[in-house]
């Protein structure tokens, strides 16, 4: 193999540019030129790709986003978008592509691999961990220390005043961010896609913590059930509390990537070239336990990522 590209596609996420320099290095390390397109998807339908040297990468591990641009491209969901994008790849002679990205970016990667048997490896980007196969994604552990801090920075002032927050976070459909915030940032309830909520019994909860004489309450809401403006409305009419609404929006998915996400772009970047000269080809970069495996796209996309049910239920217990 001598030449292969990498992209960022779909919504970006912290530790996108350590997994972008990981590909880099580890392909000049193993004389496998390597070249960058821009906005994943539409710059390879635009022709927007460029040799990336080991000095294009410098000064990017510890940078949030992604130095080489993200899209969403409607037009590669065509077999025309598509033809044309194969084309540009086949003129500048590369080989196999990296993409970084969530669920969607994998699936056009898997539109490429099926009709064009275009080689094709995947890496997974996403702040929501809604990607089946992997413990984690990156950005996931930055995105949720944006959100910890914040929750942290709230709780000095809403125990001030006896408030009750409610903090809407990120997460298409997924409750992810919201139920392991809602544990590591000590809130009393989190209302996510996953579980039916009662908002009377979280009204009962939170009138019997002001009772026990608790300053504040925090309530996390993940975005896929709905607006924190909404849920508020209706907990100040219906309990009377003082409430008060923050949505963290793209606070959360910007910043520069913890260790975790450096360590695990990085190990993610470096396994993905290695699998392409091993001829691997139509899998996931995934940390399985505490190893980097290969999981086959028909796997990661066929199924749904489920929440731990051990961690709903500490999530309950502790929030009394
Ligand atoms: P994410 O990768 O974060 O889940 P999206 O769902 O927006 O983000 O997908 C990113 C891009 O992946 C889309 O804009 C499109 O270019 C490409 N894509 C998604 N689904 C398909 C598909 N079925 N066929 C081809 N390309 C797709
Ligand atoms: O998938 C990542 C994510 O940040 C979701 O949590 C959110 O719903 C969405 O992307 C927002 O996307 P956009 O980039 O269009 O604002």
């Amino acid at each position: 193999m001598k030449r292969i590209a990498v992209m960022t596609s779909g919504g970006d996420s912290p530790g996108m540019n350590a997994a972008i320099r990981s590909v880099v290095r580890t392909g000049i390390a193993n004389d496998i030129e390597v070249f960058g397109i821009e906005q994943g998807y539409k710059g390879i339908i635009q022709d927007k790709m460029r040799l990336l040297e080991s000095k294009d990468v410098s000064n990017t591990i510890y940078r949030g986003g992604t130095f080489l641009r993200s899209a969403r491209c409607l037009e590669f969901k065509t077999k025309e978008g598509r033809e044309k994008g194969v084309q540009n790849l086949k003129k500048h002679d590369i080989e196999a592509l990296v993409v970084i990205g969530g669920d969607g970016s994998l699936t056009g990667a898997k539109v490429l691999e099926d009709e064009y048997g275009y080689k094709v490896i995947g890496i997974p980007g996403s702040i929501d961990n809604d990607i089946y196969g992997t413990n984690i994604s990156i950005g996931v552990d930055t995105a949720l220390n944006n959100i910890i801090h914040a929750i942290d920075t709230i709780n000095d002032t809403a125990s001030s005043h006896d408030r009750t927050f409610m903090v809407e976070v990120m997460g298409r459909n997924c409750g992810y961010l919201a139920l392991t915030a809602a544990i590591a940032g000590g809130a009393e309830a989190a209302l996510i896609p996953e579980i039916p909520f009662d908002l009377e019994s979280i009204l009962e909860k939170i009138r019997k913590r002001y009772e026990e004489g608790k300053t504040r309450s925090i309530i996390l809401i993940a975005e896929g059930v709905g607006s924190a403006h909404d849920f508020g409305k209706t907990l100040q009419m219906m309990g009377g509390f003082d409430t008060r609404i923050m949505v963290l929006g793209h606070l959360q998915r910007g910043g520069s990537p913890t260790v975790f996400d450096r360590m695990l772009a990085t190990r993610m970047g470096a396994a993905a070239v290695e699998g392409l000269m091993e001829g691997k080809t139509g899998v996931m970069t995934a940390l399985v336990n505490k190893n980097i495996e290969f999981i086959p796209f028909e796997e990661v996309l066929g199924n749904t990522r489920q929440l731990d049910e051990r961690l709903m239920k500490i999530a309950e217990d502790l929030s009394h």
